[in-house]
């Protein structure tokens, strides 16, 4: 609804209230259309303050009322209304101003915004584009580029940003209300129709043509196969070209193909699975979340290198202080050097002091003492990790919690060496650890509900997503992917090119094709590790390695790859050929065309012509199908989480919702159909073969992603 009062006698105050954000419901458009009409007829009345209730002037438009049909005046007449209203109307902006919120306030006269405010047009974010006049009022306001940023990228600014683009007129560190309250007394009796944005051109800005098909290129490239930033960049391009009315059309029936539009449903359905998936809970019912998390206020961080140090800036990022621990001076130094590094340049980014003091780096684990919490990020090598951890039950007061970074070792083996099983859990970031938002929390058959609601929250305050995972070989997201690869490798084998498959995979919408991903993270890593644990040793001949490992497919291309020093970007050569040693452009390389053809021929394998659909199918529904199987096994409590994983930790596109998601968009029965064919084709790959799970969704009417779950059956959840 929409609270009507008169202030300063002839003033009208109208505040949205809907909490928590005073999001644009039905409710509130009707009040909001009735507050302004009477405000508008009562002669009394000679400016309005539209502003919110509890310190927010609005969220936007209403997610949840999406599904519904249309209810309610819509926005776009209301905000006309509002602008070509006789009376001056000021937008007080409190807290945020997000999407319609913002449009809302774009059709005001003026905009005032407290200080610590913050304002943007995330529509994009969720498949659609500002669509109650946003795109045609916004570069009529701040020009062209700056407009089609904030549209496109759908980033929220600070009031400050707002400002200085021209978006509100003022900032206060005040009370909001009060000032517009005193603006619109001053402007009364002003002339209105130069405050009107859609009565306005745009700047004019040179060279229309190549500036917008630089921006299209742009947002492509950033955003492989997503609609929503392209139709953005079409209706800001409608602005700069086309009277206000012709914009607004085009506004609309882009807003219309986006809307109906299975991409705007995966993103809407990854906004709500990203809020879930705090919400964890016990297939039992016992809803783990309503343990209370501990408070952590200091932490300890184990090792220093590649993800020990991203784990302690976003530790100190969060407020909390960290006492880091190395194994020699040289390393410490170089992790304190590199840590510093990171915290400086993302203070001078943000214009704020890098909080280098909540740091201290040493070599002893005795001042781990009195931390709350530790996180250990040593070499992936289960006797080392125990060895700390023995060593951590000694040193630690007897409730601190103690975490493991391990990619894929058994928690519960690590916790076994402890004085307090019940304290351990697992945080599994990913790298680099400052920057990828997803984090899962690995919860051992031990971990008590309080440990685990400690690190999902601790996660949380870092930034990360945080998503509760059983105990398994690769947890959840590891899991899945080994099966991803698997896939890719023998597609290679049976006659594909990485370029090929990694064309296939960025045309589905991965930021990167998996082989540029292998060669980005060092092709040598596993490598090491299977010739360590004597997967490629003595008794495995180097040149012809078997195809076959306990009775299923194994591809030992890329240790046959690795063999001949192709590491990847750091060696300049891996899937692809590269400038130098640590170069960035990825080349396809002849070399590797003759690797295949060499192996092929070695393996007898006839190499046969292998289409995009083939590459994206084999390996996504390769890995929605061990999502099946994740269920099934209790190792993630909902098939969202899974979603989560992969958007937040794997580079999967958001506008396909997740592997999950997109095998349900897709449709189960296709997705069943066409894993029952490859399985026939590749019956050495018994991974193939479609997981018991999706066979009873399929026989169950393929039920909506939410209910997936009960037909888990007796199964039981290990988290
Ligand atoms: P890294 O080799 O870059 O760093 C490990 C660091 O631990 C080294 O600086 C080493 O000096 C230090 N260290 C070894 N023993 C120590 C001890 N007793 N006390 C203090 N420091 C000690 O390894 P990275 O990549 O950072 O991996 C660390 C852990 O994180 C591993 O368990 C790994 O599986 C896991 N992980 C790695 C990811 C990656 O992409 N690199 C992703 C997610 C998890």
């Amino acid at each position: 609804m929409a609270r009507y009062t008169r202030t300063k006698g002839s003033i009208a105050l109208i505040t949205l209230t809907n909490p928590p954000v005073n999001a644009l419901s039905s409710v509130v458009r009707g009040g909001v259309v009735e507050a302004v009409a009477r405000a508008f007829e009562d002669r009394q009345v000679k400016a309005v303050v539209l502003c919110g209730d509890n310190g927010k002037f609005s969220g936007g438009a209403d997610i949840r009322e999406f599904a519904k049909p249309m209810s309610g005046p819509p926005l776009v007449p209301m905000i006309h209304a509002i602008e070509m209203g006789e009376k001056p109307v000021v937008a007080a902006i409190e807290g945020l101003a997000f999407g319609g919120g913002l449009e809302l306030a774009l059709g005001c006269h003026y905009r005032i915004a407290h200080a610590k405010a913050h304002l943007g047009l995330p529509e994009v974010t969720l498949g659609l584009l500002p669509a109650a006049g946003g795109t045609q009022r916004l570069p009529r306001l701040t020009g062209i580029p700056a407009a089609l940023d904030l549209i496109t990228t759908g980033r929220h600014i600070s009031a400050r940003e707002a400002l200085k683009l021209g978006i509100v007129d003022q900032i206060t560190e005040g009370n909001a209300v009060d000032a517009a309250v005193e603006l619109a007394l001053s402007v009364i009796g002003q002339p209105l129709s130069p405050r009107r944005l859609s009565t306005r051109s745009p700047p004019p800005l040179a060279d229309l043509d190549s500036f917008f098909d630089a921006a299209l290129a742009q947002v492509k490239r950033r955003s492989r196969g997503a609609m929503a930033p392209v139709a953005c960049v079409k209706a800001v391009r409608a602005a700069a070209e086309l009277p206000y009315s012709q914009g607004m059309q085009c506004e609309r029936e882009l807003m219309d193909t986006l809307f109906t539009s299975g991409q705007a449903r995966a993103l809407q359905y990854c906004f709500f699975a990203q809020r879930a998936a705090g919400k964890w809970s016990l297939p039992n019912g016992a809803q783990w979340n309503t343990s209370r998390p501990r408070a952590v206020q200091t932490a300890g961080v184990i090792g220093l290198g590649t993800m020990g140090r991203g784990i302690v800036v976003s530790l100190v990022k969060a407020g909390i202080a960290v006492v880091a621990v190395e194994t020699e001076k040289k390393l410490l130094d170089l992790g304190r050097k590199l840590v510093k590094g990171i915290l400086e340049r993302d203070a001078q980014r943000r214009g704020v002091t890098p909080p280098l003091h909540l740091v201290t780096f040493t070599l002893s684990l005795q001042p781990l003492r009195e931390v709350d919490l530790v996180i250990e990020a040593v070499f992936e090598d289960m006797e080392l990790k125990k060895r700390i951890f023995s060593e951590l039950s000694r040193v630690c007061k007897p409730n601190t919690l103690l975490c493991t970074n391990t990619s894929g070792l058994d928690v519960d083996e690590i916790a076994s060496v402890t004085d307090r099983p019940p304290l351990v859990v697992g945080m599994h970031f990913f790298a680099p650890a400052h920057i990828m938002k997803l984090l899962e929390v690995v919860c051992g058959s031990r971990s008590s509900p309080e440990a685990i609601a400690t690190a999902m929250t601790l996660g949380k305050r870092m930034g990360k997503v945080s998503v509760a995972v059983g105990n398994c070989p690769g947890f959840v997201g590891n899991r899945m992917l080994k099966l991803y690869m698997d896939q890719a490798y023998f597609l290679l084998e049976e006659g594909a090119s990485p370029e090929q498959v990694d064309q296939a995979l960025e045309e589905f919408g991965f930021a990167m094709g998996i082989f540029k991903v292998g060669d980005l993270s060092g092709l040598d890593v596993g490598w090491r590790v299977r010739k360590a644990s004597g997967l490629i040793g003595p008794d495995v001949d180097p040149k012809f390695p078997s195809r076959m490992r306990q009775g299923r497919r194994y591809s030992p291309l890329l240790d046959l790859l690795c063999e001949q020093g192709r590491w990847g970007q750091k060696s300049g050569r891996g899937w692809y050929l590269y400038d130098s040693a640590g170069g960035k452009e990825a080349r396809p390389d002849p070399e590797i065309r003759s690797f295949l053809q060499e192996f092929r021929l070695r393996y007898g394998i006839t190499a046969r012509r292998i289409d995009a659909q083939e590459v994206v199918e084999r390996c996504v529904f390769a890995l929605a199908n061990e999502g099946f199987r994740v269920l099934e096994d209790g190792m993630a409590a909902r098939p969202e989480d899974i979603d989560m994983v992969y958007v937040f930790g794997y580079g999967w596109p958001q506008h396909r919702g997740g592997p999950m998601f997109h095998a349900a968009q897709v449709g189960l029965p296709r997705v069943l159909q066409r894993l029952e064919f490859y399985y026939r084709e590749n019956p050495d790959v018994p991974h193939l073969q479609p997981s018991t799970l999706l066979r009873r969704l399929v026989a169950a009417g393929s039920p909506p992603i939410q209910q997936w779950k009960q037909h888990t059956g007796n199964l039981h959840s290990q988290l």
